[in-house]
């Protein structure tokens, strides 16, 4: 598990998309100098994989690295799929070894997603959980689609992040939501600034706790 026998620091960020814990994760890494996994990339290159006629299981199974790196996967429909995929409780499995060995990197590590405070590290010693309005998400994700050129309404946006939030909310297995023990951060009417200022600060002050 994750208990950070090798003295390596793990922080948990936890959100439904677009609620700036991607920012946050990748600038406390950068801050500690921390390695940092998208675990939502991990589902994306499942879905992108059956999106071609793959079966799901087969896809979480055989992943490789250079399957991280498939532009396509910050595409709406890819996201869609991924939170369908990530349903099936084989795929889950498949995916937890590596990012609980991941998690457990001795120079430390940051690993956003769905579950990763509750199920993948319930023993981080960080737990963030991170969410704005469904509003403000989707227009900040409109936006972001937008300048890649990407063609889409923010209406769909919008409904493509309810859809989501609903399915990765409700499924049985690592559903969407906070640990107990996860600090919330509401992004909604703050700078994404404050947000990462918070998060190193929660940081560093575990990291003074063990001397
Ligand atoms: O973080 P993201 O938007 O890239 O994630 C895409 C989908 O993957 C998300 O809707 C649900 C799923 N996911 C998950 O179930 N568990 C995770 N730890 C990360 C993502």
């Amino acid at each position: 598990m994750t208990k950070n026998v090798n003295g390596g620091m793990t922080v948990a960020i936890d959100g439904p998309a677009a609620a700036g814990k991607g920012t946050v994760a990748k600038a406390v890494a950068a801050h500690f100098g921390f390695a940092h996994l998208d675990t939502g990339l991990l589902y994306r290159a499942v879905a992108a994989k059956t999106l071609k006629g793959m079966d799901a299981e087969e896809a979480a199974q055989t992943l490789a690295p250079v399957d991280l790196e498939d532009p396509s996967l910050r595409n709406p429909d890819v996201a869609q799929e991924a939170s369908k995929v990530a349903v099936i409780p084989a795929v889950r499995a498949a995916l937890v070894r590596f990012q609980r060995s991941f998690a457990a990197r001795a120079g430390g590590a940051v690993l956003d997603g769905r579950d990763i405070g509750t199920v993948i590290c319930p023993d981080a010693p960080v737990k963030l959980f991170i969410t704005a309005s469904p509003e403000v998400r989707a227009q900040r994700r409109f936006a972001e689609l937008s300048g890649k050129g990407i063609e889409i309404t923010y209406e769909t946006v919008l409904d493509d992040v309810k859809q989501r939030d609903m399915r990765d909310m409700s499924r049985d297995q690592a559903p969407l939501k906070p640990a107990d023990d996860a600090k919330q951060i509401d992004t909604t009417e703050m700078a994404i600034e404050d947000a990462v200022a918070a998060a190193v600060a929660l940081v560093e002050a575990k990291l003074a706790d063990r001397g």
